[in-house]
């Protein structure tokens, strides 16, 4: 099995400390490594599943860094392939298809994005190993999450009955980024799992439902995998092909269309950190509900995220209640707990303030 890393994204959420020229994959968030290791930390083979060295998909830009992070974890790297500019997910996704299906039509690929938090390996690999059989059968595999609220930052799988206890279900639905009232009654239905992100399936399997559902970008894309240009360890993906690829999530572009899913239900820890409320959760707290960084004091606080990433600079709450404090040397962000999803308007009243 090929684990095809998705580690070019922006994380615009997760602002100040997330930005465009070091999104928050490269981050140490939680604990000591970063998004990304962490991701990479995963792909050790087992008695379960025996993993190849993974590709990475990423920003050109973040070249050097992916880089130098893979390096401290991994002995023997896969591609790592830089797209010349971000053209969301799906593009990335066919791109590594392709890449792979050259190599081998029937190869695994177990798509992975590096913004997820996952401690517990064994369970992880247990779920994954789970979808095997009807990833080789030739469907497009996803992992489903009990959902615990309702977000309207995931997609949505709609797998019926959820008494029935098959570890693999069919997918009737794939709703990705539902507003408010749909994720709510979707919630409340118990018919639904979250979309973890992950995706299983053969090369040649998600290369059929590109071109029977996006048609429309498979030229493009193959093409620019098959001009890519080796750039000392990378794969540069050729420029004037990716230029016309259109920019979508595989989400939107396939999983909402496709009729082949099934969703294997996800039983290990798994958290998208997708904004700082995420990483209020994720974080180690004190009983008053406090998560707070080396530099950061809390008083008579509760249910708050203080952090200052900035080794010379304090931050202090006092009497605060469901509030996100975030310090770097040059921003802070103070918001609202329940607005944590705004967090990306502060980017672009920033970018218009320019
Ligand atoms: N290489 C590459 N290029 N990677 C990208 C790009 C790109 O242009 N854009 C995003 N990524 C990476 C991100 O870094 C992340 O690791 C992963 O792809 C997923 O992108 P997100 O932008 O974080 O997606 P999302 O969280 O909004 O939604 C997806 O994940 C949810 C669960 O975490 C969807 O699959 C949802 O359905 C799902 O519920
Ligand atoms: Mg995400």
């Amino acid at each position: 099995m090929v684990p095809v890393v998705l580690a070019g994204g922006s994380g615009t959420r997760l602002w100040p400390l997330s930005r465009k020229s070091y999104p928050k994959q490269f981050s140490k968030l939680l604990g000591e490594d970063t998004l990304l290791q962490s991701t990479l930390r995963r792909f050790k083979s087992n008695e379960c599943i025996e993993f190849a060295p993974p590709t990475v998909m990423t920003h050109s830009d973040f070249r050097f860094i992916v880089k130098e992070q893979m390096d401290e974890i991994i002995p023997e790297c896969g591609p790592i392939f830089l797209e010349p500019f971000g053209k969301n997910t799906a593009p990335s996704v066919l791109a590594a298809a392709y890449h792979h299906a050259a190599l081998n039509l029937d190869a695994l690929l177990l798509v992975a994005p590096s913004d997820h938090a996952i401690s517990d390996y064994e369970a992880f690999h247990a779920s994954i190993s789970k979808g095997l059989h009807a990833a080789r059968e030739g469907h497009l595999v996803t992992f489903g999450v009990t959902p615990t609220r309702p977000e309207t930052g995931y997609g949505y799988l709609n797998i019926g009955d959820s008494s029935a206890t098959s570890p693999v279900a069919r997918v009737d639905a794939f709703v990705e980024k539902p507003d408010i009232a749909i994720a709510t009654e979707m919630v409340a239905s118990k018919k639904f799992l979250w979309n973890s992100g992950m995706f299983l399936f053969k090369a040649k399997a998600i290369i059929q439902a590109f071109e029977t559902h996006a048609p429309q970008m498979c030229e493009a894309v193959r093409l620019a995998v098959r001009s890519a240009r080796r750039d000392l360890d990378f794969l540069r993906l050729d420029e004037a092909h990716w230029r016309e690829v259109k920019s979508i999530s595989i989400d939107y572009a396939v999983m909402e269309k496709a009729d082949n899913l099934f969703a294997v239900r996800y039983s290990a820890d798994w958290s998208d950190l997708g904004g700082w409320d995420a990483v209020w959760r994720e974080a180690s707290k004190d009983k008053y509900g406090v998560a707070t960084s080396e530099n950061a004091h809390a008083i008579e606080c509760q249910n708050t995220l203080l952090r200052s990433e900035n080794a010379g600079q304090k931050i202090v709450g006092i009497g605060l209640t469901n509030i996100l404090a975030v310090a770097m040397p040059d921003a802070v962000l103070v918001a609202d707990m329940s607005r944590a999803q705004d967090v990306k308007r502060a980017v672009d009243v920033l970018l218009k303030h320019a």
